[in-house]
């Protein structure tokens, strides 16, 4: 499959053409962004890793019929997907207490959560990806109801497979951002599932295994996006 023209640049990958309208190409790259593009830097093998890493979640999701964008691996950097419609939300499911959920809410991080919770941000850069709620979606089109039915539904059994398997690689998975997108009428699982989007913390130690050793200054990214790697066994 031939890439074609760029379609899109983000933070994170960049998007491009193929011959097949249905069909594009991600390119991640090593750049990394946070506080929506105020802090910017380079976590040196991070593509590769988020590539492999969503890849091999995306297929076991759709072992466990969750629906997603993913059709095959084509290099280290490089996958094909299917060209969806992003829905513009960012859907976010919390295990246990941190980040913004626990500076919002007074709560201490590493508090355990007595059931998931599941929360959307309108996914637009210029506003800083607000925080909504599924009235505001609704209000604005920005989903209809059967779409965020579906996508919650999603997003439960996303958390469900992720906490089971994480657990069992001595990885307590804190809390994610997904994103779907819209394909032949159908909504699919889209984006990346990596140390970017969720916050990984050892099971025992809680040391932190993401992207907030990036956010906090805490040194030992690249060597915490390795950990969580062969923590998988890719
Ligand atoms: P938060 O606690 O900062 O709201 O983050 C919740 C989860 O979402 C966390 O796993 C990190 C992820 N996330 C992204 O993937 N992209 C973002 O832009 C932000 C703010 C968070």
């Amino acid at each position: 499959m031939d890439k074609k023209e760029q379609l899109y640049e983000g933070k994170a990958k960049k998007v491009y053409a193929t011959d097949d309208p249905d069909l594009v190409i991600v390119s991640y790259k090593d750049d990394a962004t946070a506080f929506n593009g105020q802090k910017k830097g380079t976590i040196a093998g991070k593509g590769a890793i988020n590539n492999r890493m969503s890849n091999y979640l995306f297929q076991r999701l759709e072992e466990k019929g969750i629906s997603t964008h993913f059709v095959k691996e084509l290099s280290e950097r490089e996958t094909l997907v299917k060209h969806v419609q992003i829905v513009p939300l960012e859907v976010i499911v919390r295990n246990v207490a941190a980040g913004s959920f626990a500076k919002r809410l007074g709560v201490e991080e590493g508090r355990q959560l007595l059931c998931p919770t599941l929360e959307f941000s309108y996914k637009n850069d210029d506003l800083g990806d607000p925080f909504i709620n599924d009235y505001y979606a609704l209000a604005l089109g920005l989903a209809t109801r059967e779409e965020i039915d579906q996508i919650t539904k999603m997003a439960f059994a996303v958390n469900d497979f992720l906490k089971e398997f994480f657990q069992k690689a001595g990885v307590l998975l804190v809390d994610f951002k997904l994103e779907f997108g819209r394909f032949q009428g159908q909504i699919v699982l889209a984006d990346e599932i990596s140390p970017d989007t969720c916050r990984f913390w050892d099971i025992n130690t809680h040391e932190k295994l993401d992207k907030d050793r990036f956010r906090r200054d805490m040194g030992g990214v690249e060597e915490a996006y390795q950990e969580i790697f062969s923590r998988i066994g890719l």
